[in-house]
């Protein structure tokens, strides 16, 4: 499949997409703190996106038979991604949350995901939220024109394993636009010089997520949740990325408090 590529129309609502969708989810993350429910995150992303002007991508999105219940994925500790958020889950000191934003916005969609820390958390989890976030910087710095994609999943495995964690095999980034997941699929983990050759105008969502333990995962009976297998707590930072001829640019930057509100 071909990898689509964004004309000066496309990249421009591609930037209010994802300008939307990194503001939600920058307002989202200090109302992280413990006796806060996931259920409180979700109705606090779900009016964002609201009040600016948005829709969410995940609520309805249809993965075989069924259709995601809530209008946002949070993930706390083992849980990878697509946590379901719940009045019954409360946090507590030492846990981590990744919030996950998938907005749809004038036909375009932005995606961009954050893993943060409820109070203090052990240096270990520490450690892993720092080495995402960077495998993550390091990700995107190899989406450079004339690059494959094998570039950025070799960058971000190989910082990852060097510091003792583990990427995620059963999910991967992705193409992002007009829907949610384009070609093409961008593992946190491959050999350099291989895959699709990057060009200007396209949007990639480049998204790590790293085990403390070992990579495998698997789905909880609710169909959604994904969770590490051996019970390790999992890290996700994802930003939705524009190629060009002057290199990367991070569309998923929040807008100045002025100008958050759409009327
Ligand atoms: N960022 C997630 C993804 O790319 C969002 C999925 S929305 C859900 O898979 F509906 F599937 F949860
Ligand atoms: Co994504």
């Amino acid at each position: 499949m071909t990898i689509p590529i964004k004309d000066k129309t496309g990249i421009a609502k591609m930037r209010e997409a994802c300008a939307v969708a990194a503001t939600v989810l920058e307002n989202l993350k200090p109302l992280v703190r413990p006796g806060v429910t996931t259920q409180d995150l979700e109705e606090a992303g779900r009016d964002w996106i609201a009040r600016l002007g948005a829709r969410s991508a995940c609520y309805g999105y249809q993965h075989g038979s069924r259709r995601y219940p809530a209008h946002t994925c949070i993930s706390v500790n083992d849980e990878v991604v697509h946590g379901i958020p719940s009045f019954r889950r409360i946090l507590r000191e030492g846990d981590i949350v990744s919030l996950d934003i998938v907005v749809w916005h004038d036909g375009y969609i932005g995606d961009n995901a954050f893993t943060v820390p409820v109070g203090p958390v052990s240096p270990a989890v520490e450690k892993l939220l720092r080495v995402t976030r960077e495998a993550l910087d390091l990700g995107i710095r190899q989406a450079q024109v004339g690059h494959r994609i094998g570039d950025v999943s070799h960058a971000i495995q190989q910082f990852v394993e060097a510091n003792g964690f583990s990427v995620v095999r059963d999910m991967v980034g992705h193409g992002v636009g007009v829907s949610m997941h384009e070609p093409p699929e961008i593992p946190n983990f491959g050999r350099k010089g291989t895959g699709d050759k990057i060009k200007p105008g396209m949007t990639l969502a480049i998204e790590p997520m790293v085990n403390l333990g070992a990579y495998k995962t698997k789905t909880l009976s609710d169909g959604w949740t994904v969770v590490v297998a051996d019970g390790t707590p999992s890290a996700h930072f994802e930003h939705t990325v524009l190629t060009t001829e002057r290199g990367p640019e991070i569309l998923t930057i929040p807008r100045p408090a002025a100008t958050q509100v759409s009327t």
